[in-house]
């Protein structure tokens, strides 16, 4: 079925936050960039469908249900990581919707990626959290939501399934308060639920949002009405519907907080919306909520300096790189989160790691279902940059400045096994290949000082195979992975002595990261007693800043 998508709404000026823009160029203080952060089966896929179906991209729905569905097992899944095309062009989407300009960037949907995820969010500045209604918070909820309160980000909440049984409200929202300790504001407040779910009162705006039941794709009707009281109520639900509807309303007023901008901004309070994405319910209220209070692009932490969105040049920092869609042309795409200034194609930017000048000649943004090339972007956007390997995860580009981008972390990986190729004659070519997923942030490759080959540490187990399957396929390498003895790594620093004096009395144990970074492999938790005791100099660390 063609998916239709109504005329917008006007924005209403009074609920447009402004107290940040003044100082940002229009176009950058229109801008909204987010990901949507959830638990497997939320609902995650259906709203970026509904969204983009609003943005006017309506020929992405059959991709991203594709994906979806995918997600379901395992080989499906490693269908779908092969299919390049599919997550490329997912990975980040942009839209236009009533004015403003959306950035939408994909969080990878499998617990085994949260690495990934976690630098995905470093390139945002808000997300929404969808939770099923008939189950609530769910545990990799709570471990995004974690991720996003390190960085006090403001998230937005979508309460999603309303058309089918669900919990009681006042119980979700009690729920979210305490198992994420985070204040919670309605924004709605669902009518009837499950097969007697009507719609939900807009709480921000007074009035009543009617869902039809009979067109999914059909976007939901705003009903005028003059408040609770208005007997036109009674057109669209039952009187006792009408009854609880006051008396809930009038309960939430009383004992749940209102909502407080500054609190949202600051990611101590979040705004619920009740919907139902695979029936487009609630969806255009979210984002209109997104507009109206989600904040424009961020002033990004770097050093020696901070970056502001509305300085003049241009820098951005690339927190994702995935090969791309041809495996025989191993082109990637390096994903930039634009932090300052207006970029336009062409452009020679500073490449800070290696020095080098870069032209970024034919960048492109994903735009529907197609990447299209552009000719410019702002800060806040997100663009893709087609490279044969010169940029990697955490690289900085700028105008000059060597500046660079913090908070972009690497993980020390909690499974870790050898990995040899299946053909010791193409040992170069495994070489090669673990470079480039290290590059990629797909798994931690170390070296050994002492033996041959290489330990591949990764998040997940289901990364492996996914490796194991893309080198085969990517490189026509068949290789086995086999346990080690190593239960862990930790990146090593300290003074220069006491690290050489660490590195030359444990050699058993050291190795190097792709970086070239000495890194002590645990074999015991015991190990670790001994370095804090007989080395004091010395810090194992689990994480690194990417540079
Ligand atoms: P995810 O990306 O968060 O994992 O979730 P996804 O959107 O794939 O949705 C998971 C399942 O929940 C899908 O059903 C989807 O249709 C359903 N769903 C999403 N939103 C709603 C909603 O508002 N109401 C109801 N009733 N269901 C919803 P599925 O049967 O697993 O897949 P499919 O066959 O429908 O694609």
């Amino acid at each position: 079925t063609p998916l239709r998508a109504g005329p917008p709404a006007p924005i209403p000026r009074a609920m447009q936050d402004l107290s940040n823009a003044p100082q940002l160029p229009p176009e950058i203080a229109r801008r909204r960039t987010f990901a949507i952060i959830s638990h497997p089966d939320a609902g995650k896929t259906t709203l970026t469908e509904k969204f983009l179906l609003y943005g006017g991209a309506i020929q992405m729905a059959g991709q991203v249900r594709a994906k979806g569905e995918a997600r379901r097992t395992r080989s499906d899944f490693m269908k779908m990581e092969q299919e390049r095309g599919i997550s490329v062009s997912a990975s980040a989407m942009s839209f236009e919707w009533n004015g403003t300009w959306f950035n939408l960037v994909d969080t990878p949907g499998h617990d085994d990626f949260s690495e990934d995820t976690y630098r995905v969010l470093t390139a945002v500045d808000a997300a929404i959290m969808v939770i099923d209604g008939a189950k609530g918070v769910e545990s990799q909820t709570r471990k995004l939501f974690e991720v996003c309160r390190l960085r006090d980000m403001p998230i937005l909440t979508f309460c999603n399934k309303m058309d089918r049984e669900s919990r009681d409200t006042f119980e979700i929202i009690d729920e979210i308060q305490e198992m994420l300790a985070i204040d919670v504001a309605p924004a709605s407040w669902p009518v009837g639920q499950g097969r007697d779910f009507v719609g939900a009162y807009d709480l921000l705006r007074d009035r009543l949002n009617v869902m039809d039941r009979a067109d999914r794709n059909v976007r939901a009707k705003n009903v005028e009405i003059a408040g609770l009281s208005d007997p036109k109520l009674a057109d669209h639900m039952s009187p006792e519907q009408a009854e609880t509807l006051a008396e809930e309303v009038e309960m939430a007023r009383g004992l749940l907080p209102a909502f407080d901008g500054q609190a949202f901004r600051e990611g101590h309070m979040t705004p619920i919306w009740f919907g139902s994405a695979l029936n487009s319910f609630g969806v255009q209220e979210l984002i209109q909520g997104l507009a109206d209070h989600a904040p424009p692009p961020q002033p990004r932490p770097a050093e020696p300096r901070q970056v502001s969105p509305e300085e003049p040049k241009v820098s951005g920092f690339v927190f994702k790189v995935q090969a791309n869609m041809d495996p025989k042309h191993r082109d990637r795409v390096a994903f930039l989160r634009l932090c300052s200034g207006h970029f336009k194609r062409g452009m020679k930017l500073h490449h800070v790691r290696s020095g080098k000048p870069m032209a970024i000649s034919n960048p492109v943004m994903f735009l529907a279902s197609e990447r299209e090339v552009l000719d410019d972007a702002w800060a806040g956007d997100i663009i893709g940059i087609p490279n044969h390997g010169q940029l990697r995860i955490g690289d900085a580009l700028t105008e000059g400045e060597n500046l660079r981008f913090t908070g972009i972390p690497a993980f020390a990986p909690e499974l870790l096994q050898t990995c040899r190729a299946g053909d010791p004659m193409k040992a170069k070519h495994l070489d090669k290949a673990l470079t480039q997923f290290a590059e990629e942030g797909a798994a931690k490759v170390f070296k050994p000082q002492i033996g041959s080959g290489h330990i591949v540490g990764v998040v997940g187990q289901l990364q492996f195979e996914v490796l194991a399957s893309r080198i085969e396929q990517e490189y026509g390498l068949p290789v086995r992975f086999e346990p080690t003895q190593f239960t862990g790594a930790r990146w090593v620093s300290g003074p220069k002595e006491a690290v050489e004096a660490f590195m030359k009395g444990n050699k058993g144990h050291m190795a190097e990261d792709s970086d070239g970074d000495p890194v002590y492999m645990i074999r015991l938790q015991w190990d670790l007693d001994r370095i804090a005791r007989d080395h004091p100099q010395v810090t194992l660390s689990a994480t690194k800043e990417m540079l």
